[in-house]
């Protein structure tokens, strides 16, 4: 049997092997899926990441003080980009890829990707993501957390508190040579366990040096498969956990926001992470 061995790690030409190398050599011989050596960030690059999340946790502490009924979705953005800007770092969002704000605000059956407009008022009773993504020196980081506006139902508290506590879940699945798949495995037996779904058409996803790099972070799957973990990696866990359904559709008008096929409430919570020797720490506290 033909086994295809994508042989993304490279040792250093000329150099003897390292014993990081030996580790992750033996990993990609055994046919495992192993990180190409550019995902490994320096330690001056993790500096830099770290920075840039300081910064977007200002935002984000900022909308948790302002956030509150009778707002529009604009003004979030508004003080997304004055806070940002004046910090010297740009939002991510803007622009990229023809998205025209800078922030994405997803209001109760919105998954991810809504665009702020001043249209759209916060009601008592609404859960809303509000997910950050800052570039300071060139550095990215990405992060978003719920915020319930005024008083709830408690089928939207548990979602809310639920999709919380997977991000907490996934985070400590993860272990340095350990897989992805750990990660999503424990969200996925933590969501459903709880009567919810999760989202399997969006994921996390490395960061740092660009705003989606590799690996793929699924929230969903089964232990030992998708990247290997190696110290040095940055990425995000980003679950989105539904009410309902897990299937997903994108508006046809913006081409943008993701909405729940059931329109049943979706609630999702996100940190950049950097995998250490012994597990993940948060780069956006
Ligand atoms: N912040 C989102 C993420 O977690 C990405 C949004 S892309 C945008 O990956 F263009 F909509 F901002
Ligand atoms: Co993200």
């Amino acid at each position: 049997m033909l086994r295809r061995i994508r042989h993304n790690w490279r040792p250093e030409k000329g150099q003897p092997l390292t014993e990081l190398d030996k580790k992750v050599l033996y990993y990609q011989n055994k046919g495992c899926l192993v990180p190409s050596r550019r995902l490994i960030k320096t330690p001056e690059q993790i500096e830099g990441i770290r920075r840039s999340g300081v910064v977007n946790t200002g935002v984000l502490d900022l909308v948790e003080k302002e956030i509150k009924a009778g707002m529009s979705t604009a003004e979030i953005d508004r003080l997304v980009y004055d806070y940002t800007v004046s910090h010297g770092a740009i939002p991510a969002p803007l622009n990229y890829e023809g998205f025209p704000k800078s922030v994405c605000t997803s209001i109760n059956e919105v998954v991810c990707h809504g665009i702020p407009s001043e249209e759209e008022i916060l009601e008592e009773g609404d859960i809303i993501n509000v997910d950050v993504s800052t570039i300071l020196d060139g550095y990215y980081s990405d992060a978003s957390r719920m915020f319930i506006i005024g008083q709830t139902t408690p089928e939207k508290e548990k979602l809310v508190r639920v999709a919380k506590e997977c991000l907490q879940i996934g985070m400590e699945a993860a272990r340095p040579f350990g897989f992805v798949g750990d990660i999503g495995h424990a969200i996925q037996k933590h969501a459903e366990r709880n009567g919810f779904s999760v989202v399997r058409d969006l994921c996390g996803h490395g960061v740092g040096l660009e705003f989606h790099e590799d690996p793929d972070v699924e929230h969903f799957g089964k232990k030992g498969t998708g990247m290997l973990l190696v110290p040095g990696m940055v990425f995000t866990i980003e679950p989105m956990i539904n009410m309902g359904t897990y299937r997903v559709f994108v508006d046809e008008e913006d081409g943008w926001t993701v909405v729940t096929e059931d329109e049943l409430p979706s609630a999702q919570w996100e940190h950049t992470f950097v995998m250490t020797e012994d597990g993940l720490e948060i780069l956006t506290y």
